[in-house]
This record gives structure tokens, sequence and C-alpha cells, in this order.
């Protein structure tokens, strides 16, 4: 069961939502590069307007009032801020999130800031990005930066979302994320470490900075696999060695190489038998950094998919049979694999956990009675809910959950084709429709999970 405290929120990143690209001394961005070169996005579509949130945040948050959240993550645009991605501060930037966070407090909604989700700056990409080695230092003085100016009013602080893609993705492996560039093992392993240096360096200045005492975590994504039976034991520990295993991952993807090392301090072996040798001299010292105690454990979770142990001791990953579940996006539905991403997080890194991101797109319509029906939403987010709670039962810390998303918003690549909010974006009139699902999850946030629909 959820605790009487848990926090149930709805999650958006900069990028997706703000538009309002060029506006009030903001500076490019490394998405706002990509979105406007031919062909990179779905029908050429860009962020430039996106959901106008920047100039909509105050409806916006009395549509997130009117859904109950308690809490609701966003993220900083960091060229916002530092136009040049250092030094000069953009004050018209500073006072937009200010502005943001203090209109939450207002109405009661908790505001959780993750500090880079993708949106890099430009001009530091010109300078090597994250293969520069001032690279961790450059991100760790806009993270105490943004821990001084709003720590006052914000306790929750996420260092980075989902290094798997703004790495492992970006960088040579899709050439469907900025900034495209293709680079080598070699390149990848030393930009993952400079990441993972600037998350330790940003932790350890952003509590010398913060006004207040502030909490900070992590927010990876990943692939968690489930025991085909729950009941034994074989299978149990085949979803944990496939779920950690480095093996079938290259560099910058996978869980256990960027977790382990930001919450054991270590990377794991079997990424070090095929990585290590790229990693720069030195290290083994660096560890120390990268692990900086954070106080809790982010998680993006979409999907996983069922694992089975062998004869020998070894596991083997199952194919989803033909005509599994599937959202619109085509990822798989797998309710089982939050259970046992939450209960399998907890038991390697001991942290507690929110889930920073859970969701689905749809192919969501207006009706003709002007609603937007999505019970194929209201299914899924029960379902994974249901899971989340049997993991609370055998013991998991899990402090809160974050649907993705809020709103309809730019997803990526896909542009504007994916629906993934509770809320409905009608793009050409910016008009927001609470849909079906918004409502559900208004009486799931007011009965602290009871309304759960199960068997
Ligand atoms: C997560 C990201 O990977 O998934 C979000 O953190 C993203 O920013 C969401 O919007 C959906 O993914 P996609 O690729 O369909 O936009």
């Amino acid at each position: 069961m959820f605790d009487r405290n848990f926090v149930w929120g709805a999650a958006t990143s900069a990028y997706q939502i703000e538009g309002a690209a060029f506006e009030d001394g903001k500076g490019a961005s490394i998405w706002d590069v990509f979105t406007h070169r031919d062909g990179k996005i779905f029908e050429n579509h860009n962020g430039d307007v996106a959901c106008d949130h920047y100039h909509r945040y105050k409806e916006d948050i009395a549509v997130m009032k009117a859904l109950g959240l308690k809490a609701y993550r966003f993220s900083i645009c960091w060229p916002r801020i530092f136009p040049e991605g250092t030094g000069r501060v953009n004050q018209k930037g500073v006072e937009f999130y200010n502005n943001l966070i203090n209109c939450l407090i207002e109405n009661d909604i908790v505001p959780f800031i993750t500090l880079f989700h993708w949106d890099y700056p430009q001009a530091l990409a010109e300078k090597g990005g994250w293969l520069n080695p001032e690279s961790p230092r450059w991100f760790a003085d806009y993270a105490a930066f943004a821990a001084r100016v709003f720590g006052d009013r914000v306790e929750h602080f996420i260092t980075f979302n989902e290094p798997q893609c703004f790495i492992g993705y970006a960088f040579g492996r899709c050439h469907s994320q900025a900034p495209d560039v293709d680079c080598s093992d070699a390149e990848v392993t030393r930009m993952c470490h400079n990441v993972l240096l600037a998350h330790g360096l940003a932790v350890a200045e952003m509590r010398k900075s913060a006004p207040r005492k502030i909490k900070i975590g992590f927010s990876p994504c990943g692939s968690w696999k489930y025991p085909s039976d729950e009941s034994n034991e074989r299978d149990v520990q085949a979803a944990w060695d496939a779920t950690f295993s480095m093996k079938e991952y290259t560099i910058g993807l996978g869980i256990s190489w960027w977790s382990d090392a930001v919450a054991l301090g270590r990377y794991p072996e079997d990424g070090l038998e095929k990585y290590g040798k790229y990693l720069p001299a030195g290290w083994q010292e660096d560890m120390k950094i990268i692990s900086e105690p954070i106080d809790f454990m982010g998680q993006n979770h979409y999907n996983g998919a069922e694992a089975v142990g062998t004869e020998d001791g070894g596991y083997k990953v199952i194919k989803p049979c033909p005509g599994y579940p599937m959202t619109a996006n085509n990822w798989p539905i797998t309710p089982k694999s939050i259970k046992w991403c939450a209960k399998n997080l907890y038991k390697r890194y001991k942290l507690p956990i929110y889930i920073t991101e859970n969701g689905l797109s749809c192919r969501d319509t207006i009706s003709l009675d002007g609603k937007v029906h999505d019970y194929n939403r209201i299914d899924f987010l029960n379902k994974y809910l249901i899971g989340l709670s049997e993991a609370i039962d055998e013991g998991a810390e899990v402090l809160g959950y974050f649907t993705w998303s809020l709103m309809d918003n730019f997803e990526w690549n896909n542009g504007y084709r994916e629906r993934f909010g509770l809320v409905y974006v009608d793009y050409r009139t910016q008009k927001r429709i609470i849909k079906d699902s918004g409502f559900w999850y208004k009486n799931i946030i007011e009965t602290n999970g009871e309304a759960l629909w199960r068997k």
C-alpha cells in the first residue's frame, strides 16, 4: 500500500513544453539546432513553440491543481539561464523559473527540479561537449548556481535524466537524438565518465551552495527484467542477472554502468572487461567523487522483459509472443516490470526510490462530446501502479511516482505525433483538455491509491 505521504506527481521537460526557444535572452541548445536540420524529426516538427508553457505556466499550474497533483517534476533549460553554458547569467531565465516555482508553491504543488533533460548548451557542444575534460566542471557550476538560487524553496533536485539516451543513444548509435555525432566506443566511454563526474561534483557543490538541506537524486532509465515465474528462485535470479548484466549492452546503455557507479562507487566487472580499456588514466580515484552520497534514486520506467533461468545457472530473455500488448509507439506493456524494477533497484542500491517517469503514448483524439476518452492509458497506469504497490508491500521503499507526462508535448524525434499526456494539447489553439485518465488519476491521488481497480 502507498504510504500516506506518498508523492503523486506528473513530469515534463523544458524543451518538450516551454517553447520561447529564442526569447528573452535564452541561448541555443543542441535540440534547437538539431530540430532545424531537415529530416531529423517527424514531419520536421520542432520545439520552437511546443506547448508554449513559457507563457502559459499559470494556466498549466491551474490544470495541475485541478488534477490534484501533489508534486510536479520539470526541468531547467540550462542555456535559458546560462546562454553560453557558463559565465554570464540571463536574469530573465532565472525570473521565469522563480515565477514558476513560486506559483507551484502558492498552489501547494511541490516542485522537483531536473537539472538536465537533454537540452545541452550549443555553445558548450561547440567546445567538445561531454568529451571536453572541463565538462564536469561546467555542469557542476550550473548545478551549484541552481541550488543556490532555487534551493531556498525547492528541496528535491535530480542531476541527470536518462544518460542512456543523451549519451548512449545520441552518439553514434541512433541518428534520431541530438547532437547526432558519430563517436567511437573509446569516446563514448570517456563521455560517460565525464557525465558521471559531473553528477558527483554537482552533488558535492550543490550541498555547499544550497541555503538549506536539499535532497538530490539521479534518474536513469533501462529495461528491467522480471521473472517468468515469480515463485521460482532460478527465474528471480535470472531477472536480476539479466537486468544488471552489461553483456548485451554497448557503452552508454544498460543500467549497471551508470547506477553502480553512482550508488556503489564502482563499474560492473562485465562492463569493465569490455570498456575498461577506454577509461581515462586514474579513473579509479574518480569513483569516490562519482559516488558522492545521494538521497534517492530516481528511475524512469516504461517497460521490461521476461527472464527465465536456464539449467546451467544462466538466463534467457524471452521475446514477447506475437500480438503482445503495446503502446501507440510500439513499446511493450509489461506491468510486472515495474514491480521488479522497484524491488531490485531497492535491493541493489538501498536508496529510497522515486519513479520519476512512467506512462505511454496513445492515439488520443477529441470525441464528439469534446472529451478525450483514453481508456488504454487508464488501464496501463492502473496495472503499473498495482505492480508498484506490490513492490512496496514486499519491502521496496518507494516515496513517489510521476506520470509521463502532465500534458502532450514535443516527443523528441517523434515530434508531436506521440501523445503521452494526462492532458490533451491542441497545438493549433494551445487549448488544454483534461483527458479521462487525468480525472482518473485525480481520484487515485485523492484516495491515495485505494481507488485502483483490482481483481
Ligand atoms: C523518456 C524521456 O525516455 O521517454 C522523455 O525521459 C520522453 O523525455 C519519454 O518524452 C517518451 O519517449 P519518446 O522517445 O517517445 O519521446
